[in-house]
């Protein structure tokens, strides 16, 4: 018997129309420019593999990998880049894709990282946030929905590497009938 239970948050129909609006808004305030997206791995690969088939502007995609301290549902709040980009970015308009924001120390890390590498502007696209659980000052400049605090898995969003193969985004319970 599974100790979790998964229930739906979002459907593939919603996340899809989701991931529509937001890339409507991008290829409207990068009309004409090249961005160079950076996608935060691993839990945002699907969210930027849908993301990138409705954009209008012409883009680059590289990939970080930062890893913060401690498994299960908590992050410590140290991070470090375990794989860097390999694409230039001086006087590039940069937007980091991720899946959720927390606490907001992966994002605000990896912008402050970013920007000594003189970018022309460095924007956040996320597909989900946790507001609540903010610890410093962060927000999205592009975000597709904010939720309630709750650990979610699903659509590239893991539990302990379990999940991400999901097409649905869901939030975990402990299972009812194991509570005793
Ligand atoms: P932050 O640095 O606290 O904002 O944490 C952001 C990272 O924590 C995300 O990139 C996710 O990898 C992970 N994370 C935060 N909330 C969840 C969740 O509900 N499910 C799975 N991973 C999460
Ligand atoms: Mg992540």
């Amino acid at each position: 018997m599974e100790r979790y239970h998964l229930n739906l948050l979002l459907s593939y129909k919603q996340i899809a129309s989701i991931i529509q609006d937001l890339a409507e808004q991008i290829s409207k305030d990068y009309n004409g420019k090249e961005l160079v997206l950076v996608c935060i791995l691993k839990g945002a690969f699907m969210f930027l593999s849908d993301l990138i088939r409705h954009l209008k502007v012409s883009v680059k995609v590289d990939f970080v990998r930062l890893a913060s301290y401690g498994a299960g549902m908590k992050t410590s709040g140290l991070v470090e880049i375990t794989k860097d980009i390999e694409t230039p970015i001086e006087g590039k308009d940069v937007l980091i894709i991720e899946d959720i924001i927390d606490s907001g120390r992966t994002l605000q890390f990896l912008k402050d990282r970013l920007a000594l590498s003189n970018p022309h502007s460095v924007k956040i696209c996320a597909l989900l946030d946790k507001k609540a659980r903010r610890e410093v000052e962060i927000e999205a400049d592009y975000l597709g929905k904010e939720i309630d605090d709750v650990f979610v898995v699903g659509y590239g969003i893991d539990f302990n590497e379990s999940y991400r193969h999901l097409p649905e985004i869901y939030y975990v319970t402990p299972n009812e009938k194991q509570k005793s």
